[in-house]
């Protein structure tokens, strides 16, 4: 069966993009025709200035609502990423395959390390080394199938590339994975800067809609969504971005396609208010069983420990051949 893996960092709150992008068809598709993990990346949480506290609460909160999102135990493994040890030991052995430059060429890479010294901080190594540290994640389970949105195309790549290399220099041991993106709306743009992504840890709320947003919150981003001084609504990414973001999150909710779907309005107003309340009415279902998820911490904290076991059990076998063939002598007592 196919083994499909993938994660959310709990950097900041859930968001549209992070839905549309990934976790819907997770949920829809990926746990129902696959073996699928899916994962609570908390130590890429800590590549960025954190706070430990907001760190743990969002953990929880992306673990429920992935839950509330559909993902659904008994189809898939959902668990936190450090409770597996194997993804730490992984990266290092993996650390040793990697170069130098070609961590400095990833693009998220540049554009945060750039923001972080504009604002007078300094970058942590480990956002250096986060693709290898999502390598290793990937190529722990023997993926091969990496669902996510347009930006984690690159790191993605990476893995392969790295899976390709190790296998060559120390035999067969993993299995190379590939990325896929959903049809529609792989790269939702914010609302207020639709040239920009809707990131969670950006600071524009305004361009960003929340999981867990009030119905009313989302309608009134919808609403004041930037667009453009044109007239007529026609459906170019290039030309009119904004117009285009609301057309892909339009046809992402109800399954329709964006040019086609132009062609219905005579007014920017009418195909905000539509995109609105569809928006509202998908994500109705999710705030609700998040809402039940809440008042039942023990069942959430079940699923994780039961996630993590069955992960354990799946990355350890994979690691300890990367262990060997790199070279490392296994410790007395293991079965070689
Ligand atoms: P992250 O929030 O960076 O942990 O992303 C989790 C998943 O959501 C990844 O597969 C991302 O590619 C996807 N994702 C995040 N933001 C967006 C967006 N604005 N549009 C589409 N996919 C997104
Ligand atoms: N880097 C991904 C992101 O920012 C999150 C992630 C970490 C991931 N490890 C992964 C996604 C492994 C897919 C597979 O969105």
């Amino acid at each position: 069966m196919t083994r499909v893996f993938s994660g959310v960092k709990p950097t900041g709150h859930l968001t549209l993009g992070n839905y549309l992008g990934a976790m819907r068809r997770w949920a829809a598709v990926d746990q129902h025709r696959s073996d699928a993990l899916f994962c609570v990346v908390d130590l890429h949480a800590l590549t960025v200035d954190h706070d430990p506290a907001r760190v743990r609460r969002l953990s929880r909160q992306a673990a429920s609502l992935l839950l509330a999102a559909g993902l659904d135990p008994e189809l898939c493994t959902v668990f936190v990423q450090s409770h597996v040890d194997e993804h730490a030991r992984l990266s290092y052995v993996l650390e040793c395959v990697a170069t130098d430059g070609e961590m400095r060429r990833m693009i998220q890479y540049k554009e945060k390390a750039a923001r972080e010294r504009e604002r007078g901080g300094s970058v942590r190594l480990s956002l250096l080394t986060y693709p290898v540290l999502m390598a290793a994640d990937i190529l722990a389970y023997g993926t091969d199938e990496v669902p996510v949105g347009d930006d984690q195309t690159q790191h993605v790549e990476l893995a392969r590339d790295l899976a390709v290399r190790f296998n060559q220099r120390y035999g067969h041991t993993f299995v190379v994975p590939r990325a896929t993106g959903p049809a529609v709306a792989a790269r939702v743009m914010n609302l207020q800067d639709p040239t920009s992504k809707m990131g969670k840890s950006e600071d524009t709320g305004p361009g960003i809609v929340y999981l867990l947003d009030e119905p009313d919150v989302v309608r009134k981003k919808v609403m004041r969504a930037v667009t453009d001084s044109g007239r007529d609504v026609v459906y170019d990414r290039e030309e009119r971005a904004g117009l285009a973001n609301l057309l892909e999150i339009l046809a992402a909710c109800t399954g329709g396609d964006p040019a086609e779907l132009a062609g219905g309005y005579d007014s920017y107003g009418a195909l905000k208010k539509d995109t609105a309340e569809a928006v509202v009415e998908m994500l109705r279902p999710v705030r609700e069983r998040h809402k039940e998820l809440c008042a039942d911490p023990g069942y959430v904290e079940g699923v994780l420990e039961d996630g993590a076991g069955k992960a354990r059990a799946m990355a350890r076998p994979t690691v300890d051949a990367a262990y060997r063939g790199i070279g490392l002598l296994p410790p007395a007592g293991a079965s070689r």
